[in-house]
């Protein structure tokens, strides 16, 4: 069982090219209830899920983080505006894929309302960014549970953050509560490549025991 979880995480790659069939919803669905057993700080389930079908809104969204990107790129220097356009290219990835999921996240307020005024500032800032990390460390669990769940149901998908460089118009298209921040846009869809295996430091290389 071991070894079966760890070849499907080796065999997983970004998917950024799709067919356009649209996965049916019972697998959309399956995706989801990967996603919602995965570990969360305090059991609160700091996540929700948009499931994003509307071709309008998926391509509202490419033109706003292409614009998004035009504009960042007029402030980057010269010399690495090409790299930069090229880079956010990537950004849009999203754009051919019949379903986009889009994970939302909350911080906890959980420490922060039991403390009072009589709390050092110091801890008080610890305690906001450990509030505020623990959504977002929550709901990239859920991502990752969708993501292996998704290639071992055939489907391709990418978790992608460079989207949010149109954050703003982003939300305003998907309409998201202000209570809610998003995490990422993740395509799902049959994949139309078969990205080659890409290197890794080995475990070795990334570990330091402390004994
Ligand atoms: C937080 C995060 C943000 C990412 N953002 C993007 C993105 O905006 N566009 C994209 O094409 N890929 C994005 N990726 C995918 C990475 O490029 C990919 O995971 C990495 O190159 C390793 O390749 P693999 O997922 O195929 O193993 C992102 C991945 C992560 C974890």
């Amino acid at each position: 069982m071991a070894v079966a979880a760890l070849d499907l995480m080796k065999s997983r790659r970004s998917v950024r090219r799709f067919k356009p069939d649209l996965p049916g919803r019972g697998l959309i669905e399956k995706l989801i209830e990967a996603a919602v057993t995965a570990p969360s700080a305090s059991n609160k389930q700091p996540w929700r899920f948009l499931v994003v079908t509307s071709r309008p809104a998926v391509s509202r969204m490419a033109d706003a983080v292409r614009e998004a990107v035009e504009r960042v790129s007029k402030h980057v220097e010269a010399g690495w505006r090409d790299a930069f356009r090229d880079y956010g290219d990537y950004f849009t990835r999203f754009e051919s894929a019949p379903v986009v999921i889009v994970p939302l996240y909350r911080g906890l307020e959980l420490l922060s309302n039991m403390t009072g005024p009589s709390l050092p500032q110091a801890d008080r800032r610890r305690i906001v960014a450990l509030e505020a990390g623990s959504g977002l460390v929550s709901v990239s669990l859920a991502i990752q549970n969708l993501l292996l769940m998704a290639h071992s149901l055939g489907l391709g998908a990418s978790a992608m953050t460079g989207p949010l460089i149109a954050l703003d118009k982003v939300r305003a298209i998907l309409e998201v509560p202000g209570s809610w921040d998003v995490a990422a846009v993740i395509p799902v869809g049959f994949p139309a490549e078969e990205p080659p295996p890409i290197s890794r430091k080995s475990a070795e290389q990334v570990t330091r025991w402390i004994e």
